[in-house]
């Protein structure tokens, strides 16, 4: 199952990379393509776009929805976008952008493991070829680290009952399912939380720990100065306050390194009608930023 993506924000995305006809782009977290597809509309005979996924599922549609010559697609993560732009024989590109996160369709496909209400095991990889799971990160885990792994990455309030929680039920039964692990983090939440599942901040954490996405994230921007030709354009989505913050202080430690112009004082958010129609971009942050 693959349901479909909307993509988000595609004209504040269009309007930070300015994409003209000749431009070499990347889009580092092609997902179903839908931002490669407007990219792809801006570009001439001559503009390519790289778009690369660490998803099999993601490449595969992708990969079947855009029939485009200009386009070439990647399996590969996006921490190693300098050996692919290489190894296509180019050595630097025009345009970057990151989407940060999941496609609706890795979120609800319930074999994934991302979901609360899966009765499939616990797992969380985007790339499934990876060893670490999120089931053995909640079953094997020390207490310790798995209260550091759920303040750190989840800013969760109630991490230390919840890892107490997880390893009192691990004694007695393992713990396999999303589903027996969402119930056992809102056992510690009795009065509810509102609107919000109370797992929501427990599963970000482990989503992040099992896929290093600040880590990933870290290294790649590191990575752009050098891999953006001058006057280059980086566009980056985030959708939780870590990955939004290693996205500002990049830029500004950049900006003040006279290597980048920041061309988003404050992030871009999704207007109330996006927000309407797709409730999933509620939490986007856009930023941008020129390389000087
Ligand atoms: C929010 S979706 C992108 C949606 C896409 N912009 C579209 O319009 O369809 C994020 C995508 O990034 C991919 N992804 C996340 N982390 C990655 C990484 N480190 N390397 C490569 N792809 C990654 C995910 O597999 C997912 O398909």
């Amino acid at each position: 199952m693959f349901l479909y993506h909307k993509p988000v924000m595609v004209g504040e995305v269009m309007e930070i990379l300015d994409v003209t006809a000749d431009d070499l782009c990347i889009d580092a977290t092609l997902g179903m393509g839908g931002h490669t597809e407007a990219i792809l509309r801006r570009l001439g005979t001559n503009g390519r776009v790289i778009g690369i996924d660490k998803d099999d599922n993601a490449i595969a549609i992708a990969g079947e929805r855009i029939a485009d010559e200009r386009t070439v697609i990647v399996k590969e993560d996006f921490a190693n976008m300098r050996t692919v732009i290489r190894g296509l024989g180019y050595d630097g590109v025009d345009k970057i952008l990151l989407d940060l996160g999941l496609c609706m369709g890795q979120i609800r496909d319930m074999e994934r493991g991302f979901s609360f209400d899966s009765d499939y095991r616990l797992d969380m990889r985007i790339n499934r070829d990876l060893p670490l799971t999120a089931h053995q990160v909640v079953n094997t885990f020390r207490e310790e680290k798995l209260r550091e792994i759920i303040l750190t990455y989840g800013q969760e309030s109630r991490y230390g009952a919840i890892a107490k929680a997880i390893v009192t039920q691990r004694r007695d039964k393992r713990i396999d399912t999303c589903r027996e692990l969402a119930e056992i983090v809102a056992g510690q939440y009795r009065g509810g939380r509102g609107k919000i599942h109370p797992a929501t901040k427990t599963f970000q954490a482990l989503r992040v720990f099992v896929n290093d996405e600040i880590g990933t994230l870290v290294r790649t921007l590191d990575a752009c100065p050098d891999l953006l030709r001058s006057n280059g354009r980086l566009c980056v989505i985030s959708y939780n306050s870590l990955e939004d913050r290693a996205v500002k202080t990049f830029l500004r430690q950049r900006q003040d390194a006279g290597q980048f112009k920041t061309l988003t004082k404050k992030p871009l958010t999704p207007n109330p009608l996006e927000v309407r129609e797709n409730p999933s971009s509620r939490s986007a942050k856009l930023r941008g930023g020129i390389k000087l």
